[in-house]
């Protein structure tokens, strides 16, 4: 079903002047992905950091929303790094990227793992003052967690997933 379309948009991309020099400027791809590569690292400590600090586990003597202005921007700035990083990568090469299911799965994690993180940030926003998070808080950061590391995982699978 979504063949064609990919088929398409991804003849168009590799016509497009903005991929030709992607293609044949030679350190430009590489260079992308290595910004692609720290914002991962980024994002990825922010989340941890995060969560280590919501279950209580580090920063103790600080109130939640101090935690989480901490450690928030991590996640704030490295998406939109990966997202433009990761739009350059496919104009460069969309048939690598666009059909891949290791790639469709990655977009699918990185969309549910974005909700969950909006969820803790509301939840911890709503406790100015206290130290402890409730259940919702822990779940949250948790889940967000699990969602970006198995965003990660699948990002690694791109390169080494069959296209069909
Ligand atoms: C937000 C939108 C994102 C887009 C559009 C995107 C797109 C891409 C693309 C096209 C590649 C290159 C795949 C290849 O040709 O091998 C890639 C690689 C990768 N991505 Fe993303 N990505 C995004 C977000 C993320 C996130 C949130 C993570 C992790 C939390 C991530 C982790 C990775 C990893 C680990 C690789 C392999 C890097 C390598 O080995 O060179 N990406 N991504």
């Amino acid at each position: 079903m979504l063949e064609q379309p990919i088929a398409v948009a991804s003849r168009w991309l590799v016509a497009t002047s903005l991929s030709r020099v992607l293609q044949d400027v030679d350190w430009l791809v590489p260079a992308i992905q290595t910004l692609h590569i720290v914002a991962v690292a980024v994002l990825f400590s922010s989340s941890l950091l995060l969560t280590i600090g919501v279950l209580g586990r580090h920063a103790r003597e600080l109130p939640l929303a101090r935690t989480a202005a901490r450690f928030l921007p991590g996640l704030y700035w490295g998406l939109p790094v990966l997202l433009v990083s990761g739009a350059l990568m496919i104009t460069a090469e969309p048939e690598r990227a666009l059909p891949n299911p290791a790639f469709q799965l990655k977009m699918l994690l990185v969309l549910l793992a974005s909700a969950a993180t909006i969820v803790l940030a509301r939840r911890v926003r709503l406790l100015p003052d206290e130290h402890r998070a409730g259940a919702a808080a822990r779940i949250a950061a948790l889940l967000a967690l699990a969602l970006w590391l198995a965003a990660l995982v699948a990002g690694r699978f791109i390169a080494y997933t069959l296209i069909r």
